[in-house]
């Protein structure tokens, strides 16, 4: 299954982030903790690379600490990159932003110079929750439902440091198959989006190989790493009881227990990549991407050369040169 999700206000957004960023000082990613890479935004990393970017690892509370140490140690070795994890329950969280974004702009600051921030992020990745506490008021809205549109608005955290926050949300295609589906396990993708019990199985299938003991623990399961993920589904589905027509298991109940007990974190503390799994999966994903454009590139060229809208290409034969068309 291949997730696609590109809602239409992403155009908006997209032409908001290039009119604002001429203004800014410091861009600030926010990225959800349990899985830094696929919930990062390569159309944002173009249209902001000429700027320092704070990356801020939110939910750090949901995921694997040793993991986002790791996360925060690859981001902090990349040239004009910070990275601080985050997560609401932290009561004031601007010191934490204010001090990384001084680092990375250390020219800015006073009111002749005020620090001008852009804060970007996917649907979900709690950038409603950090702005509320920010204002220390509830004025931005929070759901779980992705993608609430909303004006830009300037925060003022300090009379010398501006918080711009970005209108809607910006969405790129998604290239790499398990970005997709850590996307969609973490709550970032609209559920008509997807089919829980291809995200269920992708999921319980990482967990038996990395989180093994936290499975069996939640699901009172035993040897996970040596069962398939759908014995694995099945097997949640009979402890939970999900059961339709006698005793067959009931598997999107099934596979909706698995998602939602990893959304709350219920199963413990995890995080679904580390960076360089994320980058074998970049890379593979952009090689697939690049050979379907080739095909697409070719299967346009030939539909051109039929519509005699550009000449068929000379055809080279016994060393001479066939004249085109
Ligand atoms: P967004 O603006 O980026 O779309 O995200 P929003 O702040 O609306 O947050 C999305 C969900 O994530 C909310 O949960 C919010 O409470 C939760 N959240 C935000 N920050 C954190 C965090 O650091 N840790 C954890 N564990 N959760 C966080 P919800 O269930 O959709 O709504 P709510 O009833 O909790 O408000």
């Amino acid at each position: 299954m291949a997730i696609q999700w590109f809602p239409g206000h992403m155009h908006l957004t997209r032409k908001a982030i290039a009119e604002r960023i001429k203004d800014i000082d410091v861009v600030i990613e926010m990225l959800d903790a349990r899985l830094p890479g696929s919930s990062a935004n390569p159309m944002l990393a173009e249209m902001t690379s000429a700027k320092p970017s704070l990356k801020v690892l939110n939910k750090q509370d949901l995921a694997d600490p040793a993991r986002t140490e790791a996360w925060i140690a690859h981001y902090s070795a990349l040239p004009g990159v910070q990275a601080i994890p985050l997560d609401a329950s932290m009561g004031a969280p601007a010191r934490a932003l204010v001090q990384a974004c001084h680092v990375l702009a250390p020219n800015r600051g006073g009111m002749a110079k005020p620090m001008r921030v852009l804060i970007c992020g996917i649907p979900n990745v709690g950038k409603s929750t950090l702005i509320n506490t920010l204002k220390g008021k509830r004025a931005a809205k929070t759901g779980d439902e992705a993608g609430v549109t909303k004006q830009e608005q300037r925060i003022t955290i300090a009379d010398d440091f501006y918080l711009y926050d970005t209108p809607g949300v910006l969405w790129p295609r998604i290239i790499v198959a398990k970005s997709g589906y850590n996307l969609a396990a973490s709550g970032a993708i609209g559920r008509n989006a997807f089919n829980e019990e291809e995200v269920a199985l992708e999921l319980l299938d990482y967990l038996r190989q990395h989180y093994a003991a936290e499975l069996e623990a939640r699901f009172k399961l035993r040897s996970v790493a040596e069962q398939t993920d759908e014995q694995l589904l099945e097997a949640v589905g009979r402890k939970r009881g999900a059961l339709q027509g006698g005793a067959k298991v009931n598997l999107q109940k099934a596979a909706e227990i698995v998602i939602h007990e990893f959304r709350a974190g219920s199963l413990g503390r995890i995080t679904l990549e580390t960076p360089d799994e994320f980058s074998q999966w970049l890379s593979a994903g952009q090689k697939l991407d690049a050979e379907r454009q080739i095909k697409k590139d070719a299967i346009e060229h030939a539909r051109l050369v039929r519509l005699k809208k550009i000449p068929r290409p000379a055809r080279v034969q016994d060393g001479h040169e066939e004249p085109s068309d």
